[in-house]
């Protein structure tokens, strides 16, 4: 298949989970380039800070070629025609997903015609994961094997159990 042009994969990755890696793995066998951007929301409050999850995400995607980590803190549109990106990548999950990111997908289509949204499907193991219950589950002293990398885990781990 070839491959086109550069894509955006934005999000909180609050942490990063198998979730979001399966959605990375996808997206670069179809673009170019993947620049994985993080939100820098000072009115969202998120566990780790925009540096910690910028380094957890370039810890994961070591060996992926293609794909790069940054960080962004103004309208999405605006940052990818900065980067001359033309794709927005979304991983949809299950139905549940659906209304938020068609509100977003027309949000950013009206803010920039020229920009696509492209959902992908990740693997059906991880349909039901997300940052949020990965938090959840550490925090209540439960195992997150399988959801997140070891590494990742031992920085939830060390983070919230930790004094
Ligand atoms: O992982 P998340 O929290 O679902 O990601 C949401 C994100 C970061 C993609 C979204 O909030 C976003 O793009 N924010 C940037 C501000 C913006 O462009 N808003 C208008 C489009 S909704």
């Amino acid at each position: 298949m070839k491959k086109k042009g550069i894509a955006v994969y934005p999000g909180s990755f609050d942490p990063v989970t198998n979730g979001h890696i399966d959605v990375i793995k996808r997206a670069i066998r179809l673009f170019d380039r993947v620049i994985v951007a993080v939100i820098e929301n000072p009115t969202k409050k998120t566990l780790f800070s925009v540096d910690e999850r910028m380094e957890m995400l370039r810890a994961v995607t070591r060996g992926l070629s293609g794909v790069v980590v940054s960080h962004f803190d103004r309208l999405l549109v605006d940052y990818m025609k900065k980067k001359k990106a033309s794709i927005i990548i979304r991983g949809l999950r299950a139905v549940s997903d659906f209304e938020y990111e068609f509100q977003m997908a027309l949000t950013n289509r009206k803010l920039a015609p020229d920009i696509e949204t492209v959902f992908l499907m990740p693997a059906e193991a991880y349909t039901y994961l997300s940052s949020s219950i990965v938090k959840e589950v550490v925090r209540l002293n439960g195992s997150v094997k399988g959801f997140v990398p070891r590494q990742i885990e031992a920085r939830l781990i060390r983070k919230l159990l930790t004094k």
